[in-house]
């Protein structure tokens, strides 16, 4: 099947069988390989991307689904050198952990902050929220406290 879709604003068009994993292809055929496989189960939220503006776990998801659809990893998150809020704030905060889970954080964490999904008014009910919004990325060795703390700390910065 030829499958033709939208990757970080560029387009591109794949033959494969339908029922490859979206990951697979942004992976294999497209060397994106910042999206990266944890359980492979949709369980771990390590394969998150944006499919037409919803994070989505790739794993789950048959390349057949995708024709004519818009996709965003973590490789596009960036605009040219500018890191999303996201991104810096999870630098500066000290929440950037491991390569596996980080992609999968960073791509569901923007998908938050950007729709404006935080809106605790104070810092225990934001916290809270957030917590409840990646409940789905999960990191299976150490906290996540540093990375609420971007997280808040970003959709401050965007909400502003
Ligand atoms: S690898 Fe997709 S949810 Fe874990
Ligand atoms: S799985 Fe990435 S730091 Fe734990």
């Amino acid at each position: 099947m030829k499958v033709t879709l939208d990757v970080n604003g560029t387009e591109h068009a794949v033959e494969v069988s339908p029922w490859k994993r979206l990951l697979d292809v942004l992976r294999e055929d497209l060397r994106l390989t910042g999206t990266k496989e944890g359980c492979g189960e949709g369980e771990c939220g390590a394969c998150t991307v944006m499919l037409d503006g919803e994070a989505v776990n790739s794993c789950l998801v048959a390349i057949g689904q995708c024709d004519r659809r818009a996709v965003t990893t973590v490789e596009g998150l960036a605009k040219g050198d500018v890191l999303h809020a996201v991104q810096r704030a999870l630098v500066a905060c000290g929440g950037a952990q491991c390569g596996i889970c980080t992609p999968g954080i960073a791509v569901c964490a923007a998908h938050v902050v950007d729709r404006g999904l935080v809106v605790g008014r104070d810092d225990a009910s934001a916290r809270a929220q957030v917590r409840e919004l990646l409940a789905g990325n999960i990191c299976r060795c150490t906290g996540y406290q540093l990375i609420v703390d971007a997280i808040v700390t970003a959709a401050r910065e965007v909400g502003r």
